[in-house]
């Protein structure tokens, strides 16, 4: 049997990370892996997730099954937080999944019992996890223009003279808020452009919605879907609460169908649940389960919209210092970017020669594709990080 295998890929992200603890210099710094990280470079657990996790302990009686579509109160806790009132909740159908992965991975089966083997339009670049789990599930990916390494914005009339073409068979992949890996958005007028053009030639939106509340807070980040979801009558969701619940290991997702009314609603949930079923059967409950408390309780949410906050504004400190500090060291605007992009990367459009370069002579890791994590950016050392960048590239 497995002599007809060769290795797998490995996956660049843990392999650097792996590379980087087994790295002894203590100068060494990781804005490889994308975790969020406060400025004593801790992943925390968040304040109102240790406090229900200990509540959880003292009340949970069972850890019997919940069901293959999940935590419902958590379902309806995470739509809400996404579409507010923005539509009428009776076209969405939810489901729980394994975290922002698991609940793209059970979108991707239902569009490919939808459309078989039907194309799927990724952004230029993005996630290095997108393309290989739409090959897995026997969809066709493809790419379409999204970022100009030369100015590090978003190459929109390109993007949009790609979108104009495509018709009811496509499905278009857009990152909700906070692309990854590039920090370059949409603005909110560019959201309605893009969602007109899905509306007028009927391609598929799919969301990936893995940071929100890591841009510009919970409701300017839930611009684009909303929006999305206001305007085209069908369109998907995978949510992540990896990040901005800090439960990365927890696995806590859901699949979001938006549907045309509520009977495609209820047929789109049934064919989630056939999915899961089929694939892992149940989610794992815990971190939904955290999740759904902080959300239905006013208190506890509003320690976590707080720390969310301080999270969000670490970071843009970290992106305001850093190209402060690139701009002194390279006098010049080249690096201004870095503090308009927003959410946890800028692509700062090194080549991997530099990138390897720094690695070796400073013990900077950064993924090849020169993605850096904003949230690893050391805030009382950006000088000293600005001089190794601009040094590899001069
Ligand atoms: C764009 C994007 N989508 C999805 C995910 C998946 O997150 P999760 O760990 O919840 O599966 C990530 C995580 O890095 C991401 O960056």
């Amino acid at each position: 049997m497995f002599e007809t295998l060769k290795k797998a890929p490995v996956d660049k992200i843990f392999a650097l990370l792996g590379e980087f603890r087994a790295d002894p210099r203590p100068e060494k710094m990781d804005l490889g892996i994308g975790v969020y990280k406060d400025a004593s470079n801790n992943t925390p657990v968040m304040r109102a997730v240790t406090k229900v996790e200990q509540q959880m302990l003292d009340e949970q009686t069972t850890k019997t099954y919940v069901g293959v579509t999940g935590n419902r109160g958590y379902c309806d806790a995470v739509v809400d937080l996404i579409f507010g009132d923005s539509i009428d909740l009776d076209r969405v159908a939810s489901v729980q999944a394994p975290g922002g992965t698991g609940s793209l991975w059970v979108i991707i089966q239902l569009l490919n019992r939808a459309r078989p083997g039907g194309k799927v339009w990724i952004s230029d670049p993005s996630w290095p996890n997108h393309w290989p789990m739409m090959e897995l599930a026997g969809l066709n990916p493809q790419s379409y223009p999204y970022f100009d390494p030369e100015t590090r914005q978003v190459r929109f009339e390109e993007m949009m003279a790609h979108l104009d073409q495509l018709g009811p068979d496509d499905i278009v992949l857009l990152h909700g808020c906070c692309h990854n890996p590039t920090g370059a958005n949409l603005t909110p007028e560019q959201w309605d452009v893009v969602a007109d053009s899905l509306k007028r030639t009927g391609a598929f939106p799919l969301i990936d919605l893995a940071y929100l509340g890591f841009g510009d807070g919970l409701e300017t980040d839930a611009y684009g879907v909303r929006k999305i979801a206001q305007t085209c009558p069908e369109a998907m969701v995978g949510f992540s609460a990896s990040k901005n619940f800090g439960l990365y290991r927890e696995r806590a997702g859901v699949a979001i169908a938006i549907g045309k009314d509520k009977d495609q609603a209820a047929i789109v949930l049934s064919q989630m649940g056939n999915v899961i079923r089929a694939s892992f059967s149940q989610s794992p409950d815990h971190g939904a389960e955290i999740v759904r408390r902080i959300l239905t309780d006013k208190a506890l949410r509003a320690e976590w919209e707080k720390e969310l906050g301080e999270m969000r504004d670490h970071m843009l400190r970290n992106r305001q210092k850093l190209a402060a500090s690139m701009r002194k060291q390279s006098n010049s605007d080249e690096f201004d970017f870095i503090a308009e992009h927003r959410g946890m990367f800028s692509l700062l459009g090194l080549s991997k020669e530099q990138v390897e370069k720094l690695k070796e002579e400073h013990g900077i890791y950064i993924i090849d594709d020169s993605r850096v994590n904003i949230a690893g950016v050391p805030e009382d050392n950006t000088d000293a990080l600005a001089e190794a960048l601009i040094g590899v590239t001069r």
